[in-house]
């Protein structure tokens, strides 16, 4: 986060409160997150896009990132909208009191209570991403008596250059329907028959996750919008809106150049309004749905180390593991997509040389690392603590109970003070699930 600094104890800081501190109050691990820096991205993004936009546009932070739900209370407090993508996710925002029509539906196979729920809560849209799915929402809108929003998910066929798991707009894989093969137009016509159960609002694309390279984005909204044009113009309707979903790259090391919202707004406007004008259309309100480049850098994870362990890697070369009292149970990503993170000492300084380390977690398990490779003073020692930044995307949000690890806490800090927004897991949580 942006506040971060070092004391002149060594400690790091984040606004305003010591990592020592910290860890002595509230334990380790624990997810730190700065809410101004979180705050501050959120309005970022809504920024820029109100800039970049001259009638208005919308942000939907994704909350599959990481939600809870003070931020949800924050998300709607900046002036975003909020999208989730199961039951769950919808609770926290009705216990936020996000505003229904500031909620938006995601998901590639919503059950039927997830709908029901959806609809009564009055979401602003639901995003539609199948056939079955059709036909259900337009059953059970019916059945309330009321008229769906909707829109309709498109596969592009855009190779996003990302990982494969999180890719999402390649033909071979569940989400959208297809662009290419014709599916997407053919439910636009289903959705436009289906007028009193269901009110199309236009089209959404999402290319996939932490991308850097901009061609991909503006392929997809060039496609998307030579079908929002031909399906305005052969149907005789009016689409208001498009969806360029989220997938906005951060940097977990220096090797990242991300660009700022403004770039990417401004960028997005641009394409918009040249694809409208070639196409003789109105240009749609446009949304769009970051979740990582909002949460990502806000957070850090802290830990204490446990043990440090030297190993012999041959020709005289060696590698400390140093293991800390969390690991994959809280941080998957390194295992699950060989994610990079780096560390750093949080609770002193030191002029030790630099020694070749590889922060590992407590797991049974040897692909349990946190962090790959990163140099450590070589008097790194049990009780030291350690911050990996850069967690606050699908760390919290993907961990698990594995080897029966509670969950750690979510800790936010704002000037000076340091409140608990999740609590820590408990063994007797996890063992209260348990049926005797
Ligand atoms: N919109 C839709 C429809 C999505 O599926 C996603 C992410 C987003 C928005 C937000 O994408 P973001 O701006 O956060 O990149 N667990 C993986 C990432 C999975 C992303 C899933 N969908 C990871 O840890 O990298």
């Amino acid at each position: 986060p942006s506040s971060v600094r070092r004391d002149e104890r060594g400690r790091l800081q984040v606004a305003g409160v010591d990592a020592v501190t910290l860890a002595a109050q509230f334990g380790t691990p624990a997810y730190v997150v700065d809410e101004d820096d979180f705050r501050a991205r959120a309005r970022g993004f809504r920024d820029a896009m109100n800039g970049a936009f001259s009638h208005g546009a919308d942000v939907y932070y994704a909350g599959k990132a990481f939600l809870c739900t003070a931020v949800a209370t924050w998300i709607a407090q900046e002036g975003l909208c909020l999208d989730v993508c199961s039951g769950g996710e919808l609770a926290v925002a009705m216990r936020a009191g996000v505003p229904g029509a500031r909620v938006g539906l995601h998901g590639n196979n919503k059950s039927a209570a997830e709908i029901e729920a959806a609809l009564i809560y009055g979401v602003g849209r639901l995003v539609l991403d199948s056939f079955d799915e059709i036909d259900r929402v337009a059953a059970i809108a019916a059945s309330l008596g009321v008229v769906a929003p909707v829109m309709i998910r498109v596969t592009t066929g855009v190779e996003a250059h990302t990982h494969e798991f999180i890719a999402t707009a390649h033909e071979d894989q569940k989400f959208g329907f297809s662009l290419a093969g014709g599916q997407a137009y053919q439910a636009a016509e289903r959705v436009l028959a289906e007028s009193g159960a269901m009110r199309l609002l236009g089209f959404h694309s999402h290319i996939g996750s932490q991308i850097f390279d901009t061609a991909g984005f503006e392929v997809a909204a060039r496609r998307v919008l030579d079908l929002h044009g031909r399906v305005e113009k052969e149907n005789g309707v009016r689409l208001p809106e498009l969806d360029l979903g989220g997938g906005f790259g951060i940097a977990y090391t220096s090797e990242h150049h991300p660009r700022t919202p403004e770039q990417l707004a401004g960028d997005m406007a641009a394409i918009v309004a040249r694809e409208c004008a070639a196409q003789d259309v109105a240009v749609p309100r446009v949304s769009i749905e970051p979740g990582r480049a909002i949460a990502g850098p806000s957070t850090f994870t802290l830990y204490a180390v446990g043990t440090v362990k030297e190993v012999e890697l041959g020709g005289g070369a060696s590698r400390a593991y140093v293991s800390v009292d969390g690991g994959m149970s809280d941080n998957v990503r390194t295992a699950l997509y060989a994610a990079d993170y780096s560390c750093t000492m949080a609770g002193r300084v030191s002029d030790a040389a630099p020694m070749l380390s590889r922060v590992v977690g407590k797991h049974c398990e040897s692909g349990d690392i946190v962090v790959m490779d990163e140099y450590l003073p070589a008097d790194v020692r049990p009780g030291d603590l350690i911050a990996v930044p850069g967690t606050g995307a699908y760390c919290r949000a993907l961990s698990s109970q594995y080897n029966h690890v509670p969950r750690p806490p979510v800790i936010a800090v704002r000037d000076g003070v340091a409140r608990v927004i999740v609590r820590r897991e408990t063994i007797e949580d996890i063992l209260a699930l348990d049926a005797l």
